[in-house]
């Protein structure tokens, strides 16, 4: 697992609930950690033998993932056994997704992003690599999420609409229009955030 904070004990469940033997936690941010145990497991740093990962820490889910490539680290995705992935839907290596969420025909995740608890995504709807749905976002059919967007906690997205990459849905908000990459919106109905 990649990652040693609290978020990473939440997705080692999420792992060994899959069936995934988790032996450690690995070290990205603060090489002091290394050598001391964090939920239960050995910390160490990405240059012991590696083996299959999962990223398990907030962030740049793709930066953090090119870092593992360069030690020889592969992906694997992790389902938990709670959620309800369709048959046609797909999902690419790194991807995680949560307990009760759910995922509709043909869609893709892709990969290393990450289907948070209780998430809500339709048919046809594609994922882009290193997106977060948060515990709660509901994403309706035939829309897109862009590479890195995030979608906030209980954030609507309504159907045939795109998330740019490395936009930011705030959390509640309701996105009726396209949003363009990296950008912020939030409010129902969704509109870009500028700071005054
Ligand atoms: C959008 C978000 C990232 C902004 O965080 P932030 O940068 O710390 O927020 P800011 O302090 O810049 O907020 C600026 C303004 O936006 C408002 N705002 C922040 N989040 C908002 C939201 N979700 N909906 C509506 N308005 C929001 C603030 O009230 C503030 O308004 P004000 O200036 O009138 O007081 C954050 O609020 C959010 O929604 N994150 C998602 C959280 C989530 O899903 N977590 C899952 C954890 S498992």
């Amino acid at each position: 697992m990649a990652g040693t904070g609290s978020f990473a004990l939440e997705v080692v469940e999420y792992a060994r609930a899959a069936g995934h033997g988790v032996l450690a936690l690995l070290e990205l941010v603060d090489q002091s950690r290394i050598g001391n145990e964090i939920h239960g497991l050995p910390v160490v740093g990405l240059e012991i033998e590696p083996g299959a990962a999962v990223i398990g820490l907030g962030g740049d889910r793709l930066a953090f993932w090119s870092r593992l490539v360069e030690h020889g680290w592969r992906a694997e995705p992790v389902v938990h056994p709670a959620a309800v992935v369709s048959p046609s839907a797909t999902v690419d290596a790194g991807a995680v997704v949560g307990p009760g969420a759910i995922v509709g025909a043909a869609t893709e995740l892709g990969r290393h992003s990450f289907v948070s608890r209780g998430a809500l995504v339709g048919h046809h709807v594609r994922v882009g690599e290193g997106a977060v749905l948060n515990p709660g976002a509901n994403v309706a059919g035939n829309s897109v999420v862009g590479e890195g967007a995030t979608i906030g906690m209980d954030a609507a997205v309504v159907n045939g609409v795109t998330v740019g990459a490395r936009a930011v849905v705030a959390a509640g908000a309701v996105v009726v229009r396209d949003v363009d990459p990296a950008t912020r919106v939030q409010g129902v109905p969704a509109k870009v955030f500028t700071r005054a």
